[in-house]
C-alpha cells in the first residue's frame, strides 16, 4: 500500500493536484473537507455540529474527523493505497493515522507539503469565494481565520512527519501542470 498526505494552508492547491494524483496513481482520495461538506448536505447531525467550526474557519474537533476517517480506511482495504488531502490537520489527527494504518500493516510513504505565499492564498481564495458557494470563502475574514488555523495547529504536524523524514516541499505557486510534474517526480522516486 502507498500512502501519501497532500500537505498545505487553505488554497494552496490539495484539492485541485489531488484530482490529478489520484488519477495517475490510481489512489483512494480522502477529502476531510469533501467529506465534512457532503454531511452538511446531508443535512446529518455530525454535519450541522460540523458546520458551526468550518462556516467561522476554525478546525472540526479531532474526535469527528477521526472517526470518519477510520470508518473509511476499514471499508476500502483492498485499495492499491490513500491520497488524504486536508488531514491529518493536527498532531492528534496525525498520531491517530500512524495507528490506523498500522492496522493494515501500512504506513505514511510521503508527506507533500505545498508552499504558497499568504498573499496568494488569499487571492485564490477570494477568487473561488466569487464562484463556489463556499461558505468559509465568502469573506476575507473567514480565510484569514482558516489560514491562523493551519499557522497554530496544523503546520506542526509537518514537523511531526520531519522527525521521519518524510517530508518533501514543493513550490505552490506557478501553473497547475508545472506543479503536478513537481508531485509526480516525488512520488515517482517513493513508489
Ligand atoms: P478543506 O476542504 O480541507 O479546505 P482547505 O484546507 O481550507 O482547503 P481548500 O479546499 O480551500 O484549498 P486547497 O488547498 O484544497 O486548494 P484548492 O485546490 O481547492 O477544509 C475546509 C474546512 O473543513 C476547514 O476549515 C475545517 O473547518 C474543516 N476540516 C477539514 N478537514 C479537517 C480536519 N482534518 N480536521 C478538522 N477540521 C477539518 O485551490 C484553491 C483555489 O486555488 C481554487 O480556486 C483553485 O482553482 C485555485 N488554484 C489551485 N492551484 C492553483 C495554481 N497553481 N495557481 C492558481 N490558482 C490555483
Amino acid at each position: 500500500m502507498f500512502n501519501v498526505i497532500l500537505f498545505g494552508a487553505p488554497g494552496s492547491g490539495k484539492g485541485t493536484q489531488s484530482q490529478k494524483i489520484v488519477e495517475k496513481y490510481q489512489l483512494k482520495h480522502i477529502s476531510t473537507g469533501d467529506l465534512l461538506r457532503s454531511e452538511i448536505a446531508g443535512g446529518t447531525t455530525l454535519g450541522l455540529e460540523a458546520k458551526k467550526f468550518m462556516d467561522d474557519g476554525k478546525l472540526v474537533p479531532d474526535e469527528v474527523v477521526i472517526g470518519m476517517i477510520g470508518n473509511l480506511i476499514d471499508k476500502n482495504k483492498d485499495a492499491k493505497g490513500f491520497l488524504f488531502d486536508g488531514f491529518p490537520r493536527t498532531i492528534a489527527q496525525a498520531e491517530a493515522l500512524d495507528e490506523l494504518l498500522k492496522k493494515s500493516n501500512a504506513e505514511i510513504n510521503v508527506v507533500i507539503a505545498l508552499e504558497v505565499s499568504e498573499e496568494e492564498l488569499v487571492t485564490r481564495l477570494l477568487g473561488r469565494g466569487k464562484i463556489s458557494g463556499r461558505s468559509d470563502d465568502a469573506n476575507e475574514t473567514v480565510i484569514r481565520s482558516r489560514i491562523e488555523e493551519y499557522r497554530k495547529k496544523t503546520a506542526v504536524v509537518a514537523d511531526y512527519y520531519q522527525q521521519f523524514d518524510k517530508v518533501k516541499s514543493v513550490q505552490g505557486e506557478g501553473s497547475v501542470e508545472e506543479i503536478f510534474e513537481l508531485l509526480s517526480k516525488i512520488i515517482d522516486a517513493v513508489i
